[in-house]
């Protein structure tokens, strides 16, 4: 069981073992229990609000309210497990238990469009119109997906067109900024707030928003209240210049593998400035997942509709540079074994797209594996927590057993996620099991020089010097 201390503490200092009860609990009503839903859902139940979570998957419904998330997120059990006994939270198909909600969170997905660059918002305004029959002009919509500028302002056009007569729709923006990996953390203590809204019941709305978020609010967590359009822009705005930083950094590395630099001791130097800063200067095979690869395309498709593509050219770039870091690994495998993948056994450590998840969503360690089978090398794929979501995107890939399973015999060991246990894992003892001692660090975050003192052939992105090579520090977050 997570202590209080681990899952932040709420603002009432009565908190029993139970969870904590606000001096104002409401009736919150979830839609759409993905990685933020479930989360969201879980950790509004905790600070002691009663939450029923709606999602149209009937199996990922039935493992949450069994007390088993259908993903990976550290700590989430344990949450559900805390919650489960004071009967504050249920999980659902449908949508009549969420009648005489206060306020009901719009958590669903917005992935990229088949065959394009947008998002596809459907989903969206599929639980919009699912939640209009059961709004009141006392209740709120709070919309928490990324969306594309102009969603929210149609989005609440929709809603009015299906409530029922004479009730008002009040609709919120407050787009989440959590991360898959520390999610719980991330939505107990957000580094902010944002509100977005727009109407005459603007003011009433962000008191109404405010009473949720009170635990938080009261720890001091700051609110920035703005337009709709700002508020969507915010989630997107964020997610690019997180890319972008990421991007430019593996750019530097791009530079400093044809000059002989160490873009680790770059991003160090660079990162001790403060308007700079260390985090999200992490080299390597670059950013995946569902969010940053999605949004920043979302955003340039947008701004082409806006007839401002110009103004967001730039994330086309960003996107570019994050797929060559993929194409170099391929290369890099060819480059040493002789120039020709066919039969290179390759190792490939990682599939999730970040450690301490299973998240596989456009993962640069399962594109590598995938390019690198297609020109002909055996890979063997490990992940510690993503094999099921991998097997499912990339059936045709072979998988090993564990770490060591996944060397036996190999060529060239790629380390394209970075999990504490292939951080830790002992290169001395890998390079009697492997056929040559050959290591590719795809996230910098090996002991490059205990590699090398082991008989190992380092490679890491971004650096010439094998020899005096330290990991990076952990500065993903
Ligand atoms: C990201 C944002 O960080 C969250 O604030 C946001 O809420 C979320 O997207 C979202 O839009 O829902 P997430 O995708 O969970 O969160 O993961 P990040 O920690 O941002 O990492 C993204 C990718 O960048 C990972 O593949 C990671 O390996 C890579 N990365 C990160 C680097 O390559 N270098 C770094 O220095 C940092």
């Amino acid at each position: 069981m997570l202590t209080h201390q681990q899952l932040g503490t709420f603002v009432d200092a009565a908190a029993s073992a139970d969870g904590a009860q606000p001096r104002e609990p409401l009736r919150i009503a979830v839609i759409g229990t993905g990685y933020l839903g479930a989360v969201h859902a879980a950790c509004m139940a905790y600070q002691g609000h009663h939450v029923v979570a709606v999602d149209s998957d009937a199996g990922k419904v039935a493992a949450l309210a069994a007390g088993r998330p259908p993903f990976f997120e550290p700590g989430l059990e344990e949450l559900l497990a805390e919650v489960a006994p004071t009967g504050r939270l249920t999980f659902t198909t449908d949508y009549a238990l969420t009648a005489g909600s206060d306020v009901f969170f719009l958590c669903v997905g917005t992935p990229q469009q088949q065959g394009g660059y947008a998002a596809d918002t459907s989903y969206v305004y599929a639980s919009a119109r699912s939640v209009a029959p059961y709004l009141t002009s006392e209740s709120l919509v709070v919309g928490k997906s990324t969306v594309p500028i102009g969603t929210a302002s149609a989005v609440h056009a929709a809603m009015a067109e299906l409530a029922r007569q004479g009730v008002t729709v009040r609709l919120l923006w407050n787009p989440e900024f959590l991360r898959e990996g520390v999610a719980i953390q991330d939505t107990l203590h957000p580094d902010r707030f944002v509100y977005g809204v727009q109407g005459a019941t603007a003011e009433a709305d962000i008191a109404l928003l405010d009473r949720v978020y009170a635990a938080s609010l009261a720890d001091g967590t700051p609110r920035v209240v703005t337009d709709y359009v700002t508020a969507e822009m915010v989630k997107t705005a964020a997610n690019s210049f997180l890319a972008t930083k990421i991007s430019f950094i593996n750019a530097m590395a791009e530079i400093c593998e044809a000059a002989g630099g160490d873009v680790v001791k770059l991003a160090e130097a660079i990162g001790h400035d403060e308007r700079i800063g260390r985090k999200f200067l992490g080299a390597g095979v670059g950013f995946g997942g569902g969010c940053l690869p999605k949004d920043i395309r979302a955003f340039r498709a947008r701004a082409e509709e806006l007839g401002l593509g110009q103004s967001l050219a730039f994330l086309r770039e960003v996107d570019g540079i994050n797929q060559r870091r993929r194409d170099r690994v391929v290369d890099l495998v060819a480059q040493l074994s002789g120039g020709d993948h066919t039969g290179v056994r390759v190792a490939i450590l990682g599939a999730a797209f970040k450690p301490h998840s299973d998240d596989v969503r456009d993962s640069p360690a399962l594109t590598i594996a995938t390019a690198l089978q297609e020109r002909g090398a055996q890979v063997r794929v490990f992940d510690p927590k993503a094999m099921a979501n991998a097997k499912q995107v990339a059936p045709q890939l072979q998988y090993a057993v564990d770490l060591w399973d996944a060397c036996v015999d190999a060529d060239v060991v790629a380390v394209l996620t970075e999990w504490p246990e292939f951080r830790s894992a002992d290169p001395v003892a890998l390079a009697a099991v492997v056929r040559r001692p050959v290591v590719i660090d795809g996230r910098n975050a090996l002991p490059g020089s205990a590699w090398t003192a082991a008989g190992w052939t380092y490679h890491a992105l971004g650096r010439a010097t094998a020899e005096t090579a330290e990991p990076r520090k952990d500065t993903q977050s």
